[in-house]
């Protein structure tokens, strides 16, 4: 098919079948496709959160604003008022009787939370507000109080004292067992790009209001701020210091901890373990043992990229490709590090892209860690599903953050990049049509449709057309996803954390 026909059908798939109205208004785009409405598939006719990302980015770059808006004020109607998980959005809801019914997890198979949903609610919002200029919108009470709540769930006395948010396992796009529990690079990357976006849509409200003076200080001496009607100002301005201070945390943290390559790697099989105290060099008592020998060959000598999880003495090497991804897109590594980052994809291309750009994660559990560590489930066999099966949905993701880089980076390396954008983005041409726009792919070069994948899945289809209009049509609207730069943030005046 000529790609010119394949993007019209790709859009008419969206709009015609994927998207659904509530009451005369688009809401969403539903998970995929049914080839028959009477015969509903699991929960795949609901509308994800995380599905609909790339969705919802995509009629931003349409202008489609209005449809961004409803979305997210849906969403917000649908985030949870319930005493234990006040503050968190729903995984998916769906339409029955004309009611809106959201799935926080407690319909879930195995019951698993979506804790990516909440943090990519926010990080949309920023994005939605930053496109369409919509800083009313911004300003609202509702948005506001929403933030605010989503904030309470995040910055608030925990018993540990890592700026790391800890969950259970599968609590984002890999939302089965698959030992992904504790800090996952995932999380931990869109806990990053959660913040800062709440503090940029925060800013906002505040100089809307006049609560921040040209210099982006806080003007504390504003009599206003006294005024106890003016008590979600105050929660706003303390909040929004901390999430600065967490944000700075987190950052360094994630770089100290995570971020590993061939030198790094050398150091830290070198280190004493079973250290007590304050300045201690191994501080989660990582044994050399549990550093995978094939990370030599997978690191190169150019090659960094952020480990899939940190936990006490049992860190976990695999590559996960879309915290990746997301921790070049929001700047969480720095540009050099983003080189790496891309140096290692392109050297690992027969594992990462192969025939199906992209491999969800690097390598897959086997025997008796597949076993163990998923329960037998045979969804997550090896090379299948979400245990190193290959994901279209993630290409687009690859191309943004390579996008990005390669605009504000002038370097030979650029070529590679460019080449390997192109030739996949033509694999997906190729191959998508072909495949019906499946779900995932198996094995190990991701030829096999996925055993269990769905036809006409959405974020497939929307994948490729962000790809192509990152790369055919429009190359600078990579700046789509820009947050609001820790930089900017880190010179405004802070009240006391110490006050609470
Ligand atoms: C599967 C995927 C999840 C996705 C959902 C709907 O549960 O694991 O990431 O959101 O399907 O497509």
């Amino acid at each position: 098919m000529k790609e010119e026909s394949l993007v019209q059908l790709a859009k008419s798939l969206l709009y015609k079948k994927a998207l659904v109205k509530v009451d005369g208004e688009f809401v969403g785009a539903i998970a995929s496709i049914p080839r028959n409405l009477d015969n509903q598939d699991l929960n795949y006719n609901e509308i994800f959160i995380r599905d609909n990302v790339p969705v919802m980015i995509y009629l931003l770059l349409e202008g489609k604003f209005e449809i961004v808006k409803h979305f997210l004020n849906t969403c917000l109607r649908l985030q949870s008022d319930q005493f234990q998980t006040k503050g968190i959005f729903p995984t998916s809801f769906v339409e029955i009787k004309g009611k809106l019914i959201a799935d926080y997890g407690q319909r879930a198979i195995g019951r698993v939370c979506s804790v990516d949903a909440s943090l990519w609610w926010v990080i949309l919002a920023c994005i939605y507000v930053n496109k369409s200029g919509d800083r009313t919108w911004a300003a609202t009470s509702q948005v506001q109080i929403g933030i605010q709540h989503l904030l309470n769930l995040i910055l608030h006395p925990t018993f540990r004292d890592a700026p790391t948010l800890f969950v259970p396992d599968g609590a984002f796009m890999i939302d089965r067992a698959l030992d992904v529990w504790g800090n996952p690079l995932e999380i931990q990357v869109l806990l990053y790009g959660a913040l800062l976006s709440a503090v940029g849509l925060i800013q906002i409200d505040l100089e809307e209001k006049g609560h921040i003076n040209t210099q982006s200080s806080i003007d504390l001496h504003n009599p206003d701020l006294r005024d106890p009607k003016n008590a979600l100002i105050g929660q706003q301005i303390y909040r929004k210091s901390y999430a600065i201070a967490w944000l700075k945390r987190l950052r360094s943290y994630m770089l100290k901890n995570y971020w590993v390559n061939s030198k790094i790697v050398q150091t830290i099989r070198r280190r004493p373990t079973e250290q007590y105290g304050d300045s201690v060099a191994n501080e989660y008592n990582i044994q050399t043992e549990t550093i995978p020998h094939w990370l030599q060959e997978w690191l190169g000598d150019q090659g960094g990229y952020l480990i899939g999880n940190v936990r006490t003495g049992r860190p976990d090497f695999r590559f996960f490709t879309l915290g990746n991804c997301l921790g070049a897109t929001f700047d969480l590594i720095s540009s050099e590090q983003q080189r790496s980052l891309f140096h290692l994809m392109h050297q690992n291309q027969s594992s990462l892209f192969a025939q199906m750009p992209m491999r969800i994660c690097h390598p897959p559990l086997q025997s008796e860690d597949w076993r163990k560590k998923t329960g037998y489930d045979r969804k997550n066999l090896p090379w299948c599903y979400h245990n190193a099966g290959h994901w279209p949905c993630l290409f687009w993701f690859f191309a943004i953050a390579t996008l990005r880089h390669t605009h504000r980076q002038s370097s030979a390396d650029n070529l590679m990049i460019d080449r390997l954008l192109q030739d996949n983005y033509e694999l997906l041409v190729k191959r998508l049509p072909q495949q019906n726009w499946a779900e995932y792919f198996d094995g190990p070069n991701g030829v096999w449709v996925g055993q269990q994948a769905r036809l006409y899945q959405t974020w497939t289809i929307v994948g490729f057309l962000l790809t192509h209009h990152l790369l055919k049509v429009n190359p600078s609207d990579s700046n789509i996803m820009d947050l609001p730069s820790l930089k900017n943030f880190a010179s405004s005046a802070l009240p006391n954390l110490e006050n609470d």
